[in-house]
């Protein structure tokens, strides 16, 4: 009897965990994990941080296994949003992609409202869809969809709301830098915004992630293991999301550049993360981030155009500031 009372309460449990994670994410398939796992690993975590013995491989394993059930899905990012990420890398038309921003309506009001912004503005505002879509054209839109898709689905996290906050900022602000860095160097400027956008994608969804198996722990804590795996996690989203090669390289190797062949994108990345760190935009206590002109050397700028260009990207970080 006793046996059998335990199963249903864990079964209430798991089933109301469950539903919690259904309402974070939208969507029921793209939950981490069968319910069974999410339940034993939960267990075994929340003991640990109990008995303030965190094992933060064992986190990271947790972490990577969290992407082993659905190898088409990216859990925290719903299918049909998923789905429109795919569109972007094929040539599919302005009506294709209207036809799947109609069904998302935040997506649709947010396009209009950035057609409508200081940055696009025409004579007169738009209200449909379609003229916003032709207003921003297509390079535009598609940044925006990503920027748009990702903050909206990855960048949600109950427990970690402040650092998410920031963690978001300083991603859009890093597109901003890559695009200036980019600029310099003769390097497509589009490319490199893409790739700084995302270079960090894995950080927010492990801090989410934390968030669906409610784990509760120090900020601190979450920050270590974001360190340690968010490179790997961030490439196997981007992996899913069908982006450029280059750009999943960015988020795999920007921490690790030296090693890997070096691939512009990640070096990139990694002098926009040097340019954050002197604006103040990663605590230096928390990142270990260490000061160097490395980045910028491999590009093949001086310290002197470097330092040139910190001071165009703080005057960049003022203006998205206001
Ligand atoms: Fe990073």
């Amino acid at each position: 009897m006793k046996d059998i009372e335990t199963r249903k309460q864990r079964a209430i449990r798991t089933t109301l965990k469950l539903m919690a994670a259904h309402r974070d994410t939208g969507n029921f398939e793209s939950l981490p994990w069968p319910r069974n796992i999410i339940d034993r690993e939960t267990k075994r975590i929340k003991l640990d941080l109990r008995n303030g013995d965190v094992d933060v491989d064992y986190l990271e394993r947790v972490v990577r296994r969290s992407f082993r059930w659905n190898p088409q899905s990216v859990p925290m990012i719903p299918d049909d949003k998923l789905q429109l990420l795919r569109l972007l890398r094929t040539n599919a038309s302005m009506s294709t992609l209207e036809n799947h921003i109609r069904n998302g309506s935040e997506l649709e009001s947010q396009i209009i409202e950035t057609a409508n912004s200081q940055l696009f503005k025409g004579h007169s505002p738009v209200s449909s869809i379609r003229n916003a879509m032709v207003r921003l054209g297509m390079e535009s839109l598609k940044f925006l969809i990503y920027q748009i898709v990702i903050s909206k689905t990855l960048y949600r996290s109950k427990q970690f709301e402040g650092l998410v906050r920031k963690l978001q900022f300083k991603a859009i602000a890093s597109a901003h830098f890559a695009r200036e860095i980019a600029s310099w160097i003769n390097y497509q400027s589009d490319e490199a915004y893409l790739a700084a956008l995302v270079h960090d994608i894995g950080e927010p969804y492990i801090l989410q992630l934390m968030d669906v198996l409610q784990l509760d722990m120090e900020e601190e804590l979450a920050i270590g293991i974001l360190k340690h795996a968010h490179s790997e996690t961030g490439a196997t989203i981007l992996k899913r999301i069908n982006v450029p090669l280059q750009i999943i390289n960015a988020a795999e190797s920007h921490h690790d550049f030296a090693g890997q062949g070096l691939q512009t994108t990640s070096v990139l990345c990694a002098a926009a993360d040097q340019i954050c760190f002197h604006l103040n935009l990663l605590d230096e206590k928390y990142w270990n981030i260490s000061v160097s002109r490395l980045p910028f050397r491999l590009l093949g700028i001086s310290n002197e155009d470097a330092e040139i260009i910190i001071e165009r990207c703080q005057d960049i970080l003022d203006g998205l500031l206001e």
